[in-house]
C-alpha cells in the first residue's frame, strides 16, 4: 500500500551544522506517529520542512502521491501547532479559530459552524466568547489545536503542543489530544521530547538523535528491541554494563543471542541486531525490572541510592569495576548495604551493542 505521508531522506543544515540528515519516515492515513528526541536533535527543523516553512537542501515531501516540496505552507493543507507561538491573547476564542477560516475565504454561516464543530471537538462549546487572556494555559493549548484543525487539513504537525503545561495537566490533556485526533482520524506527527508522551500518543514513534533517525517502530517494539544504543537507554530505564563476548547463538527471533562476560565467572545472556563476534567488547543494557535483589545473585555491590516514584522503587547499586546498576525492588534498602543482584526469568533479555569508542 502507499503511503499517505511519504518524507523521503530529508536534509538541511544551517551552516556547517547538519540539523537533519536524510530523514526517511513514512505514515499510513489517519496515523499519529510522534517524533522523539532530545533538545536540539532536529525535531523542529523536520515539522518545519514538512510545513514548508524552510526548503531542504535535498529530499521530498509526498503526500497522498502528490510531491508538495516546492510548494507554499499555505498550499499543502497542513494544520500547525507550533512550539513557541500562542494565540492572539487580545482575541477571542472565536476570533482566534475564524483567523485561518477567513484567509481561506469561509463564508460567514459556513465559518460559524465550523468554529462551533472545533469547539466541541476540544470540548471548549461554551468559551467561543472569551478573551485568550481569560481561560487557562491547558484551554489555551486546546484551542490552538482547534484553531489548526479548523481549516479541514489533510495532515496535523504538532511541536510540542502540551511543555508548557504543568505536569498534572499535561496527562489529562494529552489524553484529550489524542481522543480528538483519533475522533477526526487525521494524519499526524507529533514532536516531542517525553518519552510518555510519544508512547501515549503514538501509534509509532521515530526517535531522532542529532539529526538521524535511529528507529521507527511501535512503543513496545522500542522498549523491547531496541536497535541503537540511544535508543536501549533513552527510551525507558536502564543500565549499562561493560562485558566481553564470549559465545554466539542462534535465537527464535531475527537477533542473535549473545553470551556477555561481566566479570570473573559471571556471564549474563543478552540479544543484538548487530554483527558480533567472540572476543568483541560490548555494552550490555539492562532494564530495572529485569534484574532482583537476591541472596545468591552473581553481581555484589554496595546500595547508594533508591527512588521511589510512588508505584516503583528503583535502588541503585554500585557495583566494583562495572559502574551503577538499577534494581527494581519491593523494599527499598539502606544506603550503604552490601547487596547481591540477580536476573529475574524470564523477562527481558538484556541487549547488546558493541561497544562506542568515544575518541576525537
Ligand atoms: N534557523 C536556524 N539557523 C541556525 N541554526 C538553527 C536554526 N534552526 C535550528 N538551528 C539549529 O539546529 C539544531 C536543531 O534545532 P531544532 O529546533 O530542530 O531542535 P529541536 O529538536 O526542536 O529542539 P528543542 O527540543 O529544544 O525544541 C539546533 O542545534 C539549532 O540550534
Ligand atoms: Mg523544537
Amino acid at each position: 500500500m502507499n503511503p499517505f505521508l511519504d518524507i523521503d531522506r530529508l536534509a538541511k543544515s544551517f551552516g556547517q551544522v547538519k540539523v537533519l540528515q536524510d530523514l526517511s519516515l513514512q505514515l499510513a492515513e489517519g496515523e499519529i506517529l510522534a517524533l522523539l528526541g532530545l533538545s536540539g536533535s532536529g525535531k523542529t527543523t523536520a515539522l518545519r520542512l514538512l510545513a514548508g516553512f524552510e526548503t531542504p537542501d535535498h529530499g521530498r515531501i509526498v503526500v497522498a502521491g502528490e510531491e508538495v516540496t516546492g510548494q507554499r505552507p499555505a498550499q499543502r493543507g497542513f494544520g500547525m501547532v507550533f512550539q513557541h507561538y500562542a494565540l492572539f491573547p487580545h482575541m477571542t476564542v472565536e476570533e482566534n479559530i475564524a483567523f485561518g477560516l477567513d484567509a481561506q475565504g469561509w463564508d460567514a454561516r459556513r465559518r460559524q459552524q465550523r468554529i462551533a464543530t472545533v469547539l466541541e471537538l476540544v470540548d471548549m462549546a461554551s468559551f467561543g466568547g472569551r478573551r485568550v487572556s481569560e481561560i487557562s494555559g491547558g484551554q489555551q493549548q486546546r484551542i490552538a489545536l482547534a484553531r489548526a484543525l479548523a481549516p479541514e487539513p489533510r495532515i496535523l504537525l504538532l511541536d510540542e503542543p502540551l511543555s508548557n503545561l504543568d505536569p498534572s495537566l499535561r496527562e489529562r490533556t494529552r489524553q484529550e489530544l489524542k481522543a480528538a485526533v483519533q475522533e477526526i482520524g487525521i494524519t499526524t506527527v507529533l514532536v516531542t521530547h517525553e518519552q510518555e508522551e510519544a508512547f501515549h500518543v503514538g501509534d509509532r514513534v521515530a526517535v531522532l538523535h542529532a539529526g538521524r533517525l535511529q528507529q521507527l517502530g511501535t512503543p513496545e517494539e522500542l522498549y523491547r528491541r531496541p536497535q541503537r544504543p540511544f535508543v536501549a537507554t533513552f527510551v525507558g530505564r536502564a543500565s549499562t554494563l561493560p562485558g566481553t563476548v564470549t559465545a554466539l547463538k542462534s535465537s527464535p527471533d531475527r537477533d542473535l543471542g549473545v553470551d556477555v562476560q561481566l566479570a570473573d565467572g559471571v556471564v549474563w545472556q543478552g540479544a543484538t541486531a548487530e554483527q558480533v563476534a567472540v572476543g568483541d567488547d560490548v555494552d550490555l543494557i539492562v532494564r530495572p525490572e529485569a534484574l532482583r535483589l537476591a541472596d545468591d545473585g552473581d553481581l555484589r555491590g554496595k546500595v547508594v541510592d533508591g527512588h521511589f516514584t510512588g508505584v516503583l522503587t528503583y535502588c541503585l547499586v554500585q557495583i566494583p569495576n562495572l559502574g551503577n546498576l538499577e534494581v527494581l525492588v519491593d523494599t527499598m534498602p539502606r544506603p550503604g548495604d552490601r547487596v547481591s543482584i540477580a536476573r529475574r526469568q524470564p523477562h527481558l533479555v538484556p541487549r547488546v551493542f558493541r561497544r562506542e569508542t568515544t575518541e576525537g
